[in-house]
């Protein structure tokens, strides 16, 4: 059974938004691809909708992934489901929708880990209804043991911790947004579980750091080889990457 917090292979291979790199990103398409690709797990963004759904897209707006104009909050369930968030990738895809939460439970049955990044809300105003409607849905499912809560927002990853401390979080550290605050001080101010890096913070001696804490490190995103070996170098616990097929290969080559 996969556990973040005790996992049977180390790193752990989070497929980011899925198998994003032959599917189309947040897609079941793109979810069901990083099972067959052998992730351990899978990575995934979600925003609410309208009416109130975690839905599971990466951007606020909608322009990017689908011919829809606007906030995807300002869109209700049944009207996101008749665009297509996959032509914009390939014809092939065109019948992929974005997938709601429970959507996504349904598809992988358990059979991978799941890592829920809760994105932030600018006006702050369903930012809770959002991070309980998530947490709800975890628990309906008894999740919990399979699921990890990520943001890059202390505030959300606090918010987890304190309303359901069975859940796993990762504080998604971004050199800009937390500058002037150590990672590692900032991950254990919050009592978050797993501190998360991008490539141009990562350092052996925080990852030291953290670990001498009880924190386990994630990286994202992880795709070129020099990275996959230097995070497995630095002893990384959980690489997020793109393309977890190559990633699964190059890990066995070092
Ligand atoms: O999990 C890390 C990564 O997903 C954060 O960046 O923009 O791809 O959501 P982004
Ligand atoms: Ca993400």
């Amino acid at each position: 059974m996969f556990s973040w917090i005790a996992p049977t292979r180390k790193p752990i291979i989070v497929a980011h938004r899925g198998s994003s790199i032959t599917a189309p990103e947040n897609t079941l398409a793109a979810f069901r691809q990083a099972v067959l690709d052998e992730a351990d797990a899978i990575e995934l963004d979600v925003h609410l909708s309208k009416d109130g759904q975690a839905v599971v897209t990466h951007d606020g707006m909608l322009h990017r992934t689908t011919r829809g104009r606007g906030r995807v909050s300002e869109w209700s369930v049944a009207e996101l489901k008749e665009l297509s968030a996959g032509a914009w990738f390939g014809k092939k895809f065109t019948s992929e929708t974005i997938p709601t939460l429970p959507e996504v439970f349904d598809a992988m049955r358990g059979r991978v880990g799941i890592n829920i990044e809760i994105k932030t809300d600018p006006h702050h105003r369903r930012q809770s209804e959002l991070i309980d409607r998530c947490c709800d849905i975890v628990e309906r499912y008894s999740a919990s043991r399979f699921v990890l809560i990520s943001s890059f927002s202390r505030a959300v990853v606090k918010h987890v911790k304190i309303t359901r401390p069975q859940i796993v979080t990762g504080l998604l550290y971004h050199p800009v947004r937390h500058v002037g605050t150590s990672p590692v001080d900032l991950a254990r101010s919050i009592g978050t579980d797993y501190l998360i890096l991008n490539g141009t913070t990562i350092r052996k001696r925080i990852i030291r750091r953290a670990h001498e804490e009880g924190i386990l490190v994630g990286e994202y995103t992880v795709n070129a080889r020099w990275r996959v070996a230097r995070a497995i170098r630095f002893e990384v616990d959980a690489i997020i990457t793109d393309d977890p097929s190559t990633v699964r290969k190059r890990i066995a080559y070092c």
